[in-house]
């Protein structure tokens, strides 16, 4: 399903990548976790997508405003991933390849999940863009924050007040429901890779699964490099 790792450097850090649909509560899990990891010594990257770089936050706003949307979901993917490829260049490489912790909200998942399923893309020509887009750069772990869509879109409406829904937010609940399935199937065909989490609850809940699922991840890896010399 996802590219090679023969562009990955030997002693690397960590790359976990956070995904699911509208008001799964991602960005609070990573602020979260971000806080946990550094006060044990870790460097931590914190990015994002559609953006994370110069480069890609100048296309975050042609995609999220929906300027891309009448041209089709195949513009849209070719622009996802131009800013993907900013990103993982300019930051996510080079963070990992110093053996820092890269916590970032969304990654490839999201572009196969609402370009190439939702977006219903031919699932081969999503993979090619994909494989040239993160050139190795593969997440060590997803999380996939679960949540039922109609829950997750009332708390984006609550987050966002009186802001206009995006381009994608926007769409029925069908679509958000197929997301949401398209999701699991991922980490059923990527169970190395792929935990699910039930997002549902309050996020101190959620929050004691992430920071156990991560945890334990990181133990059962080498000893990583800190700016301290505290171990997770
Ligand atoms: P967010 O910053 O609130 O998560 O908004 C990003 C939106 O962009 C969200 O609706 C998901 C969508 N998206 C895609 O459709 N494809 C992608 O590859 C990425 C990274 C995001």
């Amino acid at each position: 399903m996802h590219g090679t790792l023969s562009n990955r450097p030997a002693a690397t850090g960590f790359f976990l990548t956070f995904e699911g649909g509208e008001g799964a509560g991602k960005s609070t899990q990573i602020t979260r976790l971000a806080d946990k990891l550094r006060a044990r010594g870790h460097d931590v990257v914190v990015t994002r997508e559609p953006g994370g770089s110069p480069g890609a936050e100048a296309v975050r706003h042609v995609l999220l405003s929906g300027a891309a949307e009448p041209f089709g979901p195949k513009m849209e993917a070719i622009l996802f991933a131009a800013a993907r490829s900013d990103h993982v260049e300019q930051v996510i490489r080079p963070a990992v390849e110093r053996g820092a912790i890269v916590l970032c909200d969304r990654f490839f998942d999201s572009t196969r999940v609402y370009q190439g399923v939702t977006g219903e893309l031919d699932p081969a020509f999503v993979q090619a863009l994909e494989d040239v887009t993160v050139n190795g750069i593969v997440p060590d772990m997803t999380l996939i924050l679960d949540v039922d869509p109609q829950l997750g879109l009332a708390r984006a409406v609550a987050r966002r007040g009186q802001g206009v829904a995006d381009r994608f937010e926007k769409e029925t609940l069908a679509i958000h429901q197929r997301r949401r399935e398209a999701y699991l199937a991922i980490a059923e065909a990527e169970p190395d890779r792929c935990i699910v989490i039930d997002a549902s609850g309050e996020p101190e809940e959620v929050e004691t699964v992430v920071t156990a699922a991560v945890f334990a991840a990181l133990e059962a890896r080498a000893p990583m490099p800190t700016a301290a010399s505290a171990n997770v």
